[in-house]
């Protein structure tokens, strides 16, 4: 028979308010499956800690997203923002379903073309564009969203060179309530910036104003803000063409809608308090349609969601790697992921479930990564069944930004697969080694080992 190792007894306060009406904490859900497959499965074929992303919840998000916006918008068109996530599936996913791509440097343009995406396709936004790829992004036809007057000028400039008009969109900031302000990117509407830039656009004789666009902030829980930023986008282009004669043909309303994450403030979880996509769809068309463009003159909505169409998709399946009792009492378990492939964790109150459902009681627990800073806490506070070294954890939703914010800080990134729409499973990702960060290095001669 074996013998029970000892474990030092701890008093803990039975915490009976944070049960719910059926007597349990939601903290104690299993989640055995994702999309059918067994997690413990996938971690014994793929290894732990393993991104699994869901095609079908991709794409249930994104029809969902267009069904709420064609329905109410004659002319719409998403773009998929390629820093929320550019795994490569990923992308080709949402240009399968239609959407262009909406990119914010010289890597996710390339990215892009070399999916395939025309040039007239992509929008090109961001603070920086290195004049060569300005250049070469203008003259194909790409649109860009030109963030500040340098950027105008070096438009002009290129235009002038290659003795075309070319067509260009003004990013705009503007105050719609929500703060802080996103106002760092583009020009601002209500000084009056950015009307004197379309101005400059139509006395200049180079540039031809095709679009306005904007983005006021990312997991923007208020759908009327967006009512307002397209009110505002759309009053600019009728001043616009009164003023100037240029007819505005596209107008942006960027990012920026919550995903179902539930925010460490918020009391609410986000599956409850994020508004449906027809909330914002309402405000944004409604805010269009009643502005009074003229017939004819109807400016095609661009959509750059992001988070909001891949955030459910995606989970982290991680192994208890160790526990212990910290100082005060309280409970850690200790996982082999961290914070550098979850960013997420310092702004979300991320799902942390048991893979199996083995019952016992429930306990307050900090859950931390495996980085050895004090920084790597995935969850802070999180009830948990008793569990041990190899139990897997499901952290979830992770799928926005935390692949392309991932880094190897102390450990590598992990593996990503994909689970299809019949329940193929394949590798879009596999496990870094250490080449894959050493590769770019160089050992000086007078360094490297004799
Ligand atoms: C210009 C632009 N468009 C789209 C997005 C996507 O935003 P979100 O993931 O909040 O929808 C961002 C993100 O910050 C952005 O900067």
């Amino acid at each position: 028979m074996n013998r029970q190792s000892y474990e030092k007894p701890t008093i803990l306060k039975h915490q009976a308010a944070l049960a719910n009406k059926f007597g349990r904490s939601p903290g104690a859900r299993a989640l055995e499956r994702i999309d059918g497959q067994k997690v413990t499965d996938l971690a014994r074929q793929f290894g732990s800690p393993l991104f699994v992303f869901s095609e079908h919840r991709v794409r249930r998000a994104y029809r969902e997203a267009y069904r709420a916006f064609s329905q109410r918008y004659p002319k719409v068109q998403f773009a998929w923002s390629y820093k929320t996530n550019y795994l490569d599936a990923i992308c080709r996913i949402f240009h399968e379903e239609g959407s262009w791509a909406e990119v914010v440097s010289e890597h996710e343009l390339n990215m892009a073309k070399r999916l395939g995406i025309p040039d007239s396709h992509i929008l090109f936004n961001g603070p920086h564009k290195p004049l060569e790829a300005l250049e070469s992004a203008l003259l194909a036809g790409t649109h860009v969203h030109v963030d500040h007057f340098e950027e105008l000028y070096a438009c002009e400039r290129i235009a002038k060179k290659a003795g075309r008009v070319l067509g260009v969109t003004l990013r705009v900031n503007m105050d719609v309530g929500i703060y802080p302000r996103w106002d760092r990117f583009g020009f601002n509407l209500d000084n009056g910036e950015a009307m004197d830039a379309a101005r400059r656009i139509a006395s200049g004789g180079h540039l031809r104003l095709d679009g306005l666009h904007s983005h006021i902030g990312t997991y923007i829980t208020d759908p009327t803000a967006y009512g307002r930023m397209a009110g505002k986008l759309s009053e600019l282009a009728l001043a616009v063409r009164r003023e100037t004669g240029m007819v505005v043909k596209s107008l942006d309303v960027g990012g920026g809608f919550a995903s179902r994450a539930t925010l460490h403030a918020q009391y609410t979880p986000g599956t409850d308090a994020t508004p449906p996509i027809d909330d914002y769809a309402e405000a944004i068309s409604r805010a269009i349609l009643g502005a009074g463009f003229a017939a004819g003159e109807l400016p095609t909505l661009f959509l750059e969601t992001g988070r909001a169409l891949i955030d459910d998709a995606g989970f982290l399946i991680t192994s208890v790697v160790g526990s212990k009792r910290l100082a005060d009492g309280s409970r850690a378990l200790i996982i082999d992921a961290g914070v550098n492939v979850l960013f997420t964790s310092y702004w979300y109150r991320h799902d942390v479930l048991p893979a199996e459902d083995r019952g016992g009681m429930l306990e307050d627990t900090v859950v931390y990564g495996p980085l050895c800073m004090n920084i790597d806490v995935v969850r802070p506070s999180v009830m948990l069944p008793p569990l041990e070294v190899g139990d897997l954890l499901v952290v979830r939703p992770v799928g926005a930004y935390n692949v392309t914010q991932s880094m190897q800080f102390i450990r590598l990134r992990p593996a990503v697969v994909l689970i299809g729409e019949d329940g193929q499973i394949d590798v879009i990702r596999r496990a870094e080694e250490l080449d894959d960060l050493k590769n770019a290095e160089s050992l000086p001669e007078r360094l490297a080992a004799r």
